[in-house]
């Protein structure tokens, strides 16, 4: 499904978080549909962070900037204003924090209920599209083999397992359930998107945070390895179209699962390693079994409307590896030199990110109680290289 027909009248929408991965996939497919788009970034001023935003097509005419931060309150009056719709992207995630509750939690809740009372003073806007995460439907002691919209991750077992990720998790969850119920009181359709780990081409200029875990197995980052032991994709690209498909779906309301493969570590070398031999490419994991049971998410709801999921795993893996390759962000071979080049990405993410992924906690490590290692850890994996996105 491709959305590029124009709408008409064009339609004016603010997307939050504009300059990630997600987001700026998200404004550049809003653009070419012929959407109007006000972009908000925390530092509109750092050329660096939202060149590639500019030079999009159609930005000249139909994008502009906004400077606002969740954690101020009244932020995003200026920039929703005028709006139809607004596509909350943007979350503030720092796992280092000495401090969750006031540092992630709270900015995510308070942030997104100051982002509603935003759109109830613009008193334009009609829908909330919402990038939610799998944190907040799977996070549980015992995995089941198939989750939908009807689940909801254990709030209690997570304050009280405090796992890798936990404020992620718990900020994700308080803010959909706060935010839908505001967003309800003032008469806004709330759309909850769940997407899983999401890979695929991209445009912004660093490394995208959940390519860090997707490619682990090239780049050698081994605490990764874990989180993908058997796990769900999206691809970008389909991704930004539900986005679009949900938001332009007259009846539209609720949570939706965006997720269209499963895969274990082994199935992802595999493919890897047949498409791209110039790869060295592990053959064992480490404590990752061959048959570990497989947990997926069902994208039924979403299909159930006539939205198709247009690439495949190999598709995500192609669109990632190709750009990170375009823009110097990974090597075109590993083979020969794996060991001297897999340091030197470890070296050169210091570069990309600004922290030594040595020093981080090692992610997806946190089994639960059932041995199993926590699946919805996939879309936080960037805390544990970045520190701070
Ligand atoms: N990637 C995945 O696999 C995945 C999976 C499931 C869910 N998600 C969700 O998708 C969304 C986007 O993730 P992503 O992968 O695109 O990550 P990303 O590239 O790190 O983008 C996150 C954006 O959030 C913005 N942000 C952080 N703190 C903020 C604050 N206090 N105020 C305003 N903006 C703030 C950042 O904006 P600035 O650039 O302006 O600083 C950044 O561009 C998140 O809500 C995440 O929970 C992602």
């Amino acid at each position: 499904m491709e959305t590029d027909a124009l709408p008409l009248p064009a339609t004016t929408v603010c997307v939050t978080g504009a300059s990630g991965f997600i987001g700026s996939w998200l404004v550049m497919r809003l653009l070419q549909r012929g959407y109007i788009v006000h972009a908000t970034v925390r530092d509109p001023e750092n050329r660096h962070k939202v060149k590639h935003l500019l030079e999009l097509p159609r930005a000249d005419t139909n994008l502009t900037l906004w400077k606002a931060d969740m954690t101020v309150e009244g932020s995003f009056d200026e920039a929703i204003h005028g709006c139809e719709g607004v596509f909350h992207v943007a979350t503030p995630m720092d796992f280092e924090s000495k401090d969750p509750e006031n540092e992630v939690i709270k900015p995510t809740i308070e942030g997104f209920l100051s982002l509603i009372r935003s759109c109830t003073k613009a008193k334009t806007v009609k829908r909330i599209v919402f990038t939610s995460s799998a944190g907040t439907v799977n996070v549980e002691e015992h995995q089941k083999s198939v989750y939908d919209e009807t689940d909801n991750s254990d709030l209690d077992f997570i304050y009280s397992k405090k796992m890798t990720g936990w404020m992620y998790f718990a900020s994700k969850i308080l803010a959909e359930k706060v935010a839908w119920e505001a967003a309800k009181e003032n008469n806004i359709v709330f759309i909850s998107i769940i997407p899983t780990l999401v890979v695929g081409p991209f445009i912004m200029p660093t490394f995208p945070p959940s390519l860090i875990t997707a490619l682990s197995p090239i780049t050698g980052n081994e605490p990764h390895y874990s989180i993908i032991d058997q796990c769900q994709y999206v691809h970008l690209g389909d991704l930004c179209e539900a986005h679009i498909f949900l938001y332009e779906y007259p009846n539209a309301e609720g949570r939706y699962i965006c997720s269209s493969h499963d895969a274990t570590i082994y199935d992802v070398a595999k493919m890897i390693r047949d498409k791209w031999p110039e790869y060295d490419i592990p053959t064992e994991f480490e404590d990752i079994e061959k048959d570990i049971p497989v947990v997926s998410f069902s994208s039924k709801k979403l299909i159930g409307m006539g939205f198709t999921f247009k690439y495949t795993l190999e598709d995500m893996y192609t669109g990632a590896i190709e750009t990170c390759r375009e823009k110097g962000l990974l090597p075109h071979s590993t083979k020969n030199q794996a060991n001297r080049e897999k340091k030197k990405l470890h070296l050169n993410s210091k570069k990309f990110h600004g922290h030594d992924q040595e020093e981080l906690p090692a992610i997806g490590k946190e089994k639960h109680s059932n041995g199993q290692v926590n699946r919805v850890l996939s879309d936080i994996s960037e805390n544990h290289t970045n520190g701070r996105v």
